[in-house]
């Protein structure tokens, strides 16, 4: 069988599950302890700034306690190795992917690790807390960093180089997302029209499961290491 010339790979919360972060809607996921119209609008951020940045600092901290795992390395293996294109679009604001070494990465919903400044517009990288009296790194103003999130109501990043992608794909993967986030959730369909191959690897049944042609269950620690030895191979 000969292999796909371009593998489009979207991945979700799942698979940083098992390096320790919550995932969205799973038991004790983060929508379940926190109000996405408190946190995750833009409109929560001109309401209660504090509380929006409180939320983003948390999740920076258990960011920092994470590492990636057998997933995040196997994609960046198959990034590295694999002689045809293989695009990674992330719905995943963790760098985790990153420092697994993965040469590139989509962030279609933002980056934890940057902020941006509504006063001068640059984009800073950020580890720690911010508040709303940190000074912006390169404008010096206090009171106009924002998290580099796209939150609800808010275009994701890079959809035409995306949509491009998705265009060419001979195979797609979603690895760890529910499928209930659009744009995102919509690629498979994209994919599929464009012709495409389609996998869906979760551990568990998802709303998109019916829209694929073959399903990997399980943890994505053991799922997509196997698949990727198998494309290796
Ligand atoms: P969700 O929390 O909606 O879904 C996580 C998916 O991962 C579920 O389908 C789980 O079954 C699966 N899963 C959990 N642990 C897994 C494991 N160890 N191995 C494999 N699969 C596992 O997270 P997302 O789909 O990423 O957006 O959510 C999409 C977007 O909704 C997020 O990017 C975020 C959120 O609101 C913004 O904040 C803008």
């Amino acid at each position: 069988m000969s292999k796909p010339s371009t593998i489009v790979i979207l991945t979700g919360a799942g698979i940083s599950a098992e390096s320790g972060l919550p995932t969205f809607r799973d038991v004790n996921g983060l929508w379940e302890g926190h109000r996405i119209e408190e946190v995750a609008t833009p409109e929560a951020f001109a309401r209660t700034p504090w509380l929006v940045h409180e939320f983003y600092n948390q999740r920076r901290a258990a960011l920092r306690k994470a590492e990636p795992n057998d997933a995040h390395y196997a994609i960046a293996r198959l990034q590295q190795s694999y002689p045809g294109e293989v695009v990674l679009v992330t719905q995943n604001v963790d760098d985790l992917h990153e420092q697994a070494e993965t040469p590139s990465v989509i962030h279609m919903h933002g980056e934890l690790r940057k902020v941006r400044c509504e006063n001068c517009w640059k984009v800073v990288r950020c580890g720690g807390d911010v508040s709303i009296d940190t000074p912006c790194p390169s404008c010096e103003q206090a009171g106009f960093l924002r998290p580099l999130i796209v939150w609800f109501g808010e275009a994701p990043f890079e959809m035409d180089r995306i949509e491009r992608t998705l265009q060419r794909a001979d195979l797609f993967v979603a690895i760890g997302t529910s499928g209930v986030v659009y744009p995102a959730a919509g690629f498979v369909r994209q994919a599929k029209l464009a012709g495409a191959e389609t996998i869906e690897i979760n551990n568990a049944v998802t709303e998109a499961s019916g829209h694929f042609d073959r399903h990997l269950t399980g943890p994505a620690t053991e799922q997509v290491p196997a698949w990727v030895a198998e494309l290796l191979a």
